[in-house]
């Protein structure tokens, strides 16, 4: 399938883990990507192997999405390197685990500003071509925590439920203009960052007793749904939030 054919994407976050799977799912379905990552070194490393397996076109661009200049800055680039965007992928974010009264105003700044007010910053830098051209689509990353609690995430939580409800809000704004926006929901997905964090032990507890699948998601399984979410294929598709979580919140 190569349903992004001509298409011009840009995906933040895309240097490691889901963003990276989907920047390469992207990739092989015929889509040209700019891949925005805070880590700079890492964001040229990963556009310079996934286009060299894909053949696609991949743009790195070194962009913090909680400093609004740089995402005026990836949109302008975007349009400079691709001569326009067709979808928008806010897929990044980060995660700290802290009891409620540990957590310092600085960790919970950094999560909103980044988790948050990074979606809404980069949502509003491209509003202004999508809405001109009246088409364009916006894939955002929440989480099975935006939709349900989960203990010493609060910070996190607050954040992505943030963002769901962000995404059915723009849903309403913005589809008069032919702009269709929906979130994906991830529960447990293995990447390095969620193995550095977890020992196996507690993986091993959380699949056994919350996950009915009974495995961990991959980062491949997301980008899939993230690329259907962008496609055609979901052209009525709008103001959802999807769940990819082995049945996870079935509960
Ligand atoms: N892994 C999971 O289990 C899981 C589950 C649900 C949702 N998510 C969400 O998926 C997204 C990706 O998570 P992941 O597990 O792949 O993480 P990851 O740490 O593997 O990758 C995140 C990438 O985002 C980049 N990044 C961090 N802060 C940034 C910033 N301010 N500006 C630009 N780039 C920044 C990092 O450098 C990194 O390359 C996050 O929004 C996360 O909350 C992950």
């Amino acid at each position: 399938m190569r349903r992004f054919e001509g298409q011009r994407v840009i995906v933040t976050g895309g240097a490691n883990g889901i963003g990276k799977a989907t920047v390469a799912r992207f990739a092989t379905e015929g889509a040209t990507i700019v891949l925005t990552d805070v880590d700079g070194a890492a964001a040229e490393a990963t556009a310079r192997q996934i286009a060299a397996e894909t053949g696609a076109t991949v743009h790195p661009f070194a962009a913090d999405v909680s400093v609004r200049a740089d995402d005026l800055a990836t949109v302008q680039f975007a349009l400079a390197k691709m001569g326009g965007v067709d979808v928008l992928v806010n897929n990044a974010g980060i995660y700290y685990e802290d009891h409620f009264e540990d957590i310092t105003e600085a960790r919970w700044d950094r999560i909103m500003n980044v988790d948050l007010k990074g979606t809404f910053m980069m949502t509003q830098a491209v509003i202004p071509h999508f809405k001109q051209r009246r088409s364009g689509v916006i894939v955002n990353m929440a989480s099975t925590n935006g939709l349900a609690g989960e203990i010493y995430y609060a910070h996190y939580n607050a954040a992505k439920g943030g963002v769901v409800l962000l995404t059915k809000t723009l849903a309403l704004e913005l589809g008069p203009y032919g702009i269709r926006v929906n979130c994906v929901c991830p529960g447990y997905i293995l990447t390095e960052s969620t193995a550095a964090m977890d020992s196996d032990e507690f993986v091993n507890d959380y699949i056994q007793n919350k996950i009915p699948l009974r495995r961990t998601g991959k980062p491949e399984e997301v980008a899939a749904v993230i690329a259907f979410l962008a496609s055609d294929d979901a052209s009525f598709v709008h103001g959802d939030a999807i769940l990819i979580d082995g049945g996870q919140l079935a509960d």
